[in-house]
């Protein structure tokens, strides 16, 4: 091991941190067992949990990533920093300085950015007058679990809460990503996050006249009644507890995993796999499941992630669950990420009526891209829509690849950069005030990651699949102009006519 340099993080063009290159046995020994021991407490952690059923936050397992200043492992880590003193060493610091990398696309020409991307300007909507002041930022604080500075192309991470599994991480990995994509484009900023599921800024705290005004806040999913700002969610670069790969992967394997079994081969009954204890609309799609009694032509299967995890994830990968016709999708706790996978599989979609969206959702079609289905209705419903696709299977079967279709041109990671790149420059625009780092925040890079962690598994492995390797070779697209307000109106009402003509079908049938 002493002399296992490199390892997957010192890629050509990457700066490698202190410990990967060299070669103190014993420092390094030192490191990676803190590293393993918190890293077996996490999976005996997550077990636990798993093993309950129950979200509850559980404790970063990568402490030494984003270390408050307090914390005894940072010391220790200071420590032997300065004892190898990596200037002294003639290796880099720990993170490069900002003039590292320059951004020299090839091609200046734009493409418009897809029309999903115009939402920005309406979750940004709220701040458009008033700005954004550092007050609401230090208001929100109490709604969020991290606030992310930039400065001068510079992360800094402060922490509040402690998020749920590592989405923090691979969330602040897809920034870090996103700066390496874009070296040096990306205006200075101050924001909060919440990585958890359920939204937080209501809108009915804020209508008083006299009332505060609502502090923006990141976050993977909105509805009608919040005002949380939607960003694409940390399994674009993985999820590694349940085995996840980052979407490029993962698509890719679900896209080879559709080749299989054709769709008329497929089975013709509606499926969907997944924890069915985490929310009310899941326990009421368990009685539409095949019993004694009924048959609504629904195929339900539980996901036991913990069983799952003593046996290798096995039974539980994406790429083979497109065996049926028809995918059910159904909300979580909030919105689910399950979303794209199953509108992946080239079966017809069978969306349950979704009260959350997350940032590419707003876009789609009720009988183009999926059927709809009544949250109030379900087992008559999901009983009539795969009969009908049962007697119409060049309609369903065009449903379901148009789904998959607009999953794939939507969701490019080329698109998620961009879409997170004119967001927070969006965002910054609204900021009433310069951005400092706060005293609190600890500077993080990928190479603080790196060198602190030997990590091991699909952490590991899922951030070196997701890394942006080199600067993109194009300027980012061009963020199309706000939706009229009576264009959005139109298009809720087209949607809304077409989901009420397939409900007059559903209620005559
Ligand atoms: C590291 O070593 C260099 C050269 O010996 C020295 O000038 C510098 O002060 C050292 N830095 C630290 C943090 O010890
Ligand atoms: C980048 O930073 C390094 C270290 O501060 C400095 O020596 C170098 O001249 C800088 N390069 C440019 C192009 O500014
Ligand atoms: C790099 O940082 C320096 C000092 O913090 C700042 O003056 C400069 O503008 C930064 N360069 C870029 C490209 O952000
Ligand atoms: C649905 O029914 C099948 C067969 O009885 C059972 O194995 C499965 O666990 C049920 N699914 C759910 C989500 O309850
Ligand atoms: C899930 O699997 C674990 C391990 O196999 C088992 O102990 C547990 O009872 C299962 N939980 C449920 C709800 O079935």
């Amino acid at each position: 091991m002493a002399n296992n340099v490199n390892g997957f993080w010192c890629h050509g063009d990457q700066f490698c941190g202190c410990f990967s290159k060299v070669g103190l046995g014993q420092v390094k020994r030192l490191v990676f067992t803190t590293t393993c021991i918190f890293f077996f407490f996490f999976l005996f952690a997550a077990a636990l949990v798993h093993l309950m059923y129950v979200p509850i936050i559980q404790r970063n397992p990568l402490p030494q990533m984003i270390s408050s200043p307090q914390s005894s492992t940072t010391k220790h880590l200071t420590r032997i920093e300065n004892l190898l003193n990596c200037s002294y060493l003639g290796l880099r610091q720990n993170c490069p300085n900002n003039n590292s990398s320059v951004f020299k696309p090839d091609e200046l020409s734009t493409k418009t950015c897809p029309d999903y991307f115009r939402w920005i300007h309406n979750d940004l909507q709220q701040w458009k007058n008033s700005g954004i002041t550092k007050n609401m930022i230090e208001t929100g604080k109490s709604s969020a679990e991290l606030r992310l500075v930039i400065v001068n192309g510079e992360v800094f991470l402060e922490k509040f809460g402690k998020p749920y599994q590592t989405r923090d991480l691979f969330t602040l990995w897809g920034i870090l990503q996103l700066l390496k994509f874009y070296p040096g484009m990306l205006p200075d900023l101050d924001l909060l996050f919440f990585t958890g599921d359920k939204t937080m800024i209501k809108k009915i705290d804020y209508q008083e006249p006299n009332s505060a005004s609502p502090p923006p806040l990141f976050h993977y999913c909105g509805e009608e009644d919040a005002l949380d700002i939607v960003f694409p969610d940390w399994t674009f670069w993985g999820w590694p507890e349940v085995n996840v790969m980052p979407w490029e992967q993962m698509l890719s394997a679900i896209k080879n995993g559709n080749k299989r079994i054709k769709w008329e081969n497929r089975v013709p009954y509606a499926y969907w796999k997944g924890n069915p204890y985490v929310s009310l609309e899941r326990k009421d799609l368990r009685k539409c499941n095949l019993s004694d009694k009924y048959d609504w032509n629904v195929r339900l299967y539980k996901q036991n992630w913990s069983k799952e995890n003593e046996e290798g994830f096995k039974h539980s990968k994406l790429e083979d669950q497109c065996t049926h016709r028809y995918k059910i999708y159904v909300e979580g706790v909030t919105w689910s990420v399950s979303e794209k996978y199953i509108l992946a599989c080239d079966s017809m979609t069978l969306m349950i009526k979704p009260r959350y969206y997350d940032f590419f959702s707003r876009n789609m079609v009720p009988m183009q891209h999926y059927w709809p289905i009544r949250n109030t209705n379900k087992c008559r419903d999901l009983k009539f829509a795969v009969e009908w696709g049962n007697n119409h299977p060049d309609k369903a079967q065009a449903i379901g690849k148009a789904g998959s279709r607009l999953i794939e041109e939507f969701l490019t990671m080329r698109n998620i950069y961009d879409y997170m790149f004119h967001l927070l420059s969006e965002y910054a625009k609204l900021l009433k005030f310069k951005p400092t780092i706060p005293s609190k925040a600890q500077r993080v890079c990928w190479e603080t990651i790196a060198s602190s962690k030997k990590l091991k598994g699909p952490w590991k492995e899922y951030m070196e699949q997701s890394m942006v390797k080199s600067p993109s070779d194009k300027i980012p697209c061009a963020l199309p102009p706000p939706y009229e307000p009576q264009v959005v109106q139109a298009f809720l009402d087209t949607k809304e006519k077409i989901t009420r003509q397939v409900e007059v079908w559903q209620t005559e049938y």
